[in-house]
């Protein structure tokens, strides 16, 4: 299982996070993360804060979107100087230690960040904490069998997420009286198998990944789940 001391690791620059989104595309129910958006801009959210922000382009969208004010949180230095380059206020911080009083957000943002949390009841009744009443968390996680079959084909094992479609709902109703959930298929574009490659070792699976050659495009399906929690 994927430590501390791991996620750190893959975080400490913005080059494999990069390098993977560019594999991604949109399926029939389109973008995830633009849906996020648009849950919070339909919300009437002014003050948003996100966890594991990342480099800041949801963060910076976000507040491009309307009369928002994001506050960005981040594991990782670097992630943090580069969502402040966007314009966002943005600090170094743990989503178990949110460090802001009671109700002071009218939604909150975690997108593909929670399955790294390790205690993720203290993060929820955190968020829980700090949202105002009728505020929104929306959540973005991937199921067990996102790029599954690409990671058997290579010699490994269908992710097992700690928070993921699957179990996600479960966790947010300890905290959440309303969670709702839409689900996104996605898709994986690799040109040949050097490409297949470079994205599984960018991950921080203890695999030694191979695959056969190809050298036509071939893609791969993807799961990728959006809750939306409140009351
Ligand atoms: C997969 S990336 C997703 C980044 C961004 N949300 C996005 O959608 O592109 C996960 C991010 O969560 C951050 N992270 C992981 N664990 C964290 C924690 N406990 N507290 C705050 N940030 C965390 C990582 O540093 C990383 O930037």
């Amino acid at each position: 299982m994927e430590d501390i001391g791991a996620v750190h690791q893959q975080y400490l620059t913005e080059e494999r996070l990069e390098l993977r989104r560019g594999f991604w595309q949109p399926g029939p129910e389109g973008d995830p993360a633009t849906a996020a958006l648009d849950s919070i801009v339909a919300s009437g959210a002014r003050e948003v804060l996100e966890l594991g922000c990342g480099t800041g382009a949801f963060a910076a969208r976000l507040q491009a979107a309307g009369p928002i004010h994001v506050t960005a949180l981040d594991q990782s230095a670097r992630m943090v100087e580069l969502t402040k380059q966007r314009g966002v206020e943005a600090r170094v911080g743990d989503a178990t230690e949110l460090r802001a009083p009671d109700d002071s957000y009218d939604a909150v943002a975690a997108l593909w960040m929670l399955y790294h949390v390790r205690d993720r009841a203290t993060a929820l009744a955190e968020v829980r904490r700090v949202l105002r009443p009728g505020g929104i968390f929306v959540v973005i996680t991937i199921g067990e069998d996102h790029l599954a079959e690409l990671r058997v084909e290579a010699g490994g094992k269908p992710f097992r997420p700690r928070f993921s479609s699957e179990n996600g709902e479960e966790q947010l109703r300890e905290h959440f009286s309303e969670v709702v959930r839409s689900d996104f298929h996605t898709l994986a574009v690799f040109d040949d198998q050097a490409a297949a490659l470079t994205y599984l070792d960018s991950g921080s699976d203890d695999v030694r990944w191979r695959l056969p050659e190809f050298d036509e495009p071939r893609q791969y399906a993807g799961h990728v789940t959006m809750f939306v929690a409140r009351g």
